[in-house]
């Protein structure tokens, strides 16, 4: 009996992970992305960074927008640390502009567990050469890795990893 409780846990999980999978695969192929809330999002970046941010894909800036939206309406962040973690949402992948991903591999990663730290070491360099706060270059570098004791970079990966 014991064993069989077991099991459907382990089926039920595995159905969510499909269901979200798939759900991923959906923004990836088909996304949705409301263009005024996007240039109203970016709008106080300087003008280099947003021809960056604007060469991603719409899948990108779809899910650059369900983060910053999901950060936008999350009570726990409140101050600075609001602050950080929205400009952290709307530049962490920012990198992904600058290397290209093929569709036989951006479809792979939904299924498999391939890493994606390209983008990340990209980002970084583009935001140091741009003269940015240092822990948002270092979290921008992180933001794919999990051996860290960055609170705020935990919280904020939980959400980048939903949506
Ligand atoms: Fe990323
Ligand atoms: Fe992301």
């Amino acid at each position: 009996m014991q064993a069989m409780f077991k099991n459907d846990n382990f089926v039920v999980l595995w159905l969510r992970r499909v269901a979200y999978r798939l759900w991923q695969f959906k923004q990836t192929v088909l996304p949705r992305l409301d263009q005024s809330e996007w240039r109203e999002a970016v709008r106080g970046f300087s003008q280099q960074l947003r021809e960056h941010l604007n060469a991603l894909r719409k899948s990108e800036k779809a899910h650059i927008l369900r983060v910053y939206r999901a950060i936008c309406a999350d009570s726990q962040f409140v101050g600075e640390q609001r602050k950080e973690v929205l400009q952290l949402a709307l530049l962490h992948d920012i990198g992904k502009a600058i290397i290209r991903s093929s569709v036989v591999l951006k479809v792979a990663r939904v299924f498999l567990p391939i890493g994606r730290n390209d983008h990340c070491i990209a980002g970084a360099r583009l935001l140091h050469r741009n003269g940015f706060d240092r822990k948002l270059v270092r979290r921008v570098l992180r933001h794919h890795t999990f051996e860290h004791d960055d609170i705020l970079l935990q919280k904020f990966q939980q959400i980048d990893d939903s949506c």
